[in-house]
């Protein structure tokens, strides 16, 4: 019985995926280069999540259009007020995005047309996905890159049957959907193995199983923190090298239109980070990995973005050892380890993330390296703890930030560096409150330093 349900969801998964492929083309066919932006009937671009990258994406339409009277106006919703995003936006709703009525409800009121001129860009993924993207398949909501793109990658067992339906390179996984299960592919990977819930980010419900004792656990722990379809979990093997003798990637692609009208996939320059924990923690540019490396990262992630196809930012988490490379997931849309690129690119992340997904193109230049001759690295800027107040425990209003304070630091150490502090009203333990940037030749000084102005401006902020 249990190997006909793993059928069942194979055979499903590969329907799904050529479902998307075939709406691939006609999504395609439907969108037209922009030739022209005019404020009296202006493009909009609606950013559902306000975030951070909410923010780089929504400010470029001001940065670089002109905003609503340059022809662009600019919609954001969120589940709180007071969001990174808000503030640049034109029009801003705060609700609670899990409902899918009331999310629906809101696209419709700032395009009631679907045939407007529009693009809707969904920065998160605790939102109803789903319903966005239904709206995007039956009534051609322009869902960016494609409506069936988010479906995808924040489905794990979908982006693994992707990869091997691609032939690119990723560790050895398995679905399951009981301990059972889990135990036997566990036997057959040899330990250490590590359990994910089909749908989860910043590691909740991750589990990395090194013992027989952990191995009892994985499946109950999976359960208790998945969000959304929760009996079901991918099983991979644990990659115990990556740490020690590894490093993790970001390879960013983007799909936008070239001169002759054509849509074309643009490959940047890998993006390198480590994360001591489960969540974003540090990123750079250029990278460290080997040129065939490098090849390969880029490779995969531009056959991932053809199959899924649209227009937007492909951001392809990898991880390298030597010249090895495995495809872990995939996001279509910009990534928190590409903040950097706001300090590293001509053009950052959420500039080429308006530019392609509004119709326009992506120049060579734009996806340049800004400061080809040294490092640039973000190091992220969190909450405390607040004295081991629980993870998820009272929320604490933010006061203010000593700014001056943090540039003179700057300034005194003779640091070349930059922060940016998001502007968050309220913090929980180790939220994200802002990104500190150093550059230097010698990449671990351009670490050491990033992570100094980020622990110095840690203790800058002031929470009641
Ligand atoms: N099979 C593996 N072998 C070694 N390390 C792994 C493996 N899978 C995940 N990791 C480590 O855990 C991190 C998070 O894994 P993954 O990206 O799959 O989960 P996530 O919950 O989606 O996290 P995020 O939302 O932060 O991307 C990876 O970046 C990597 O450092
Ligand atoms: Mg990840």
């Amino acid at each position: 019985m249990e190997g006909s349900g793993l059928k069942g969801h194979l055979r499903e998964g590969l329907r799904f995926l050529e479902e998307a492929r075939e709406f691939k083309e006609s999504f395609e066919a439907r969108l037209s280069p922009l030739r022209e932006l005019s404020p009296s009937k202006p493009f909009t671009y609606l950013s559902v999540g306000g975030g951070e990258l909410g923010d780089l994406v929504v400010s470029a339409a001001k940065r670089l259009l002109g905003g609503p009277k340059g022809g662009i106006r600019t919609v954001v919703f969120d589940r709180y007020d007071g969001c990174p995003a808000q503030d640049v936006a034109d029009s801003f709703e705060g609700f609670d995005m899990m409902k899918g009525d009331l999310l629906e409800a809101r696209v419709r009121k700032y395009i009631p047309n679907p045939s407007e001129s529009h693009a809707i860009y969904l920065e998160i993924e605790k939102i109803d996905t789903r319903r966005m993207c239904e709206l995007g398949i039956r009534y051609g909501y322009r869902v960016m890159s494609t409506p069936y793109g988010p479906l995808i990658c924040m489905d794990r067992h979908l982006t693994k049957l992707m990869f091997d339906e691609l032939k690119v390179p990723r560790l050895e996984w398995a679905y399951a959907e009981s301990q059972r299960e889990i135990e036997l592919i566990a036997e057959g990977f040899g330990l250490p193995v590590i359990v994910k819930p089909i749908m989860t980010s910043s590691g909740h419900g991750t589990s990395i199983v090194r013992t027989q004792e952990d191995l009892k656990k994985a499946y109950r722990y999976a359960l208790e923190h998945a969000r959304g379809i929760g009996d079901r979990v991918i099983v991979e093997r644990f990659l115990e090298d990556l740490k020690t003798k590894g490093t993790e990637i970001t390879q960013f692609v983007v799909r936008h239109f070239d001169d002759e009208g054509e849509i074309i996939t643009s490959v940047l320059p890998p993006v390198e980070h480590r994360r001591p924990g489960a969540t974003y923690h540090e990123s750079w540019m250029p990278s460290t990995i080997s040129r065939k490396a490098i090849e390969r990262c880029q490779e995969s992630a531009k056959k991932i973005a053809e199959l899924i196809g649209g227009l937007g930012l492909y951001a392809v988490e990898q991880f390298v050892i030597g010249d090895e490379v495995y495809n872990n997931e995939v996001a279509n849309r910009p990534h928190d380890t590409g903040m950097v690129t706001r300090w590293t690119l001509n053009a950052d992340e959420g500039a080429i993330q308006l530019l392609s997904t509004i119709g326009l193109q992506v120049t060579p230049f734009d996806i340049s390296p800004s400061r080809p001759n040294v490092f640039g690295v973000a190091h992220v800027i969190l909450a405390p703890d607040f004295e081991g107040e629980s993870e998820g425990g009272a929320e604490r209003a933010v006061l203010g930030w000593m700014a001056k304070d943090v540039k003179d630091f700057m300034a005194r150490k003779g640091y070349s560096g930059d922060v940016w502090y998001f502007g968050k009203p309220t913090a929980y333990p180790h939220r994200r409150m802002g990104l500190a940037v150093a550059f230097h030749e010698k990449l671990e000084e351009a670490r050491r330093e990033a992570e100094e102005i980020a622990h110095y401006a840690e203790g800058k902020i002031i929470y009641s």
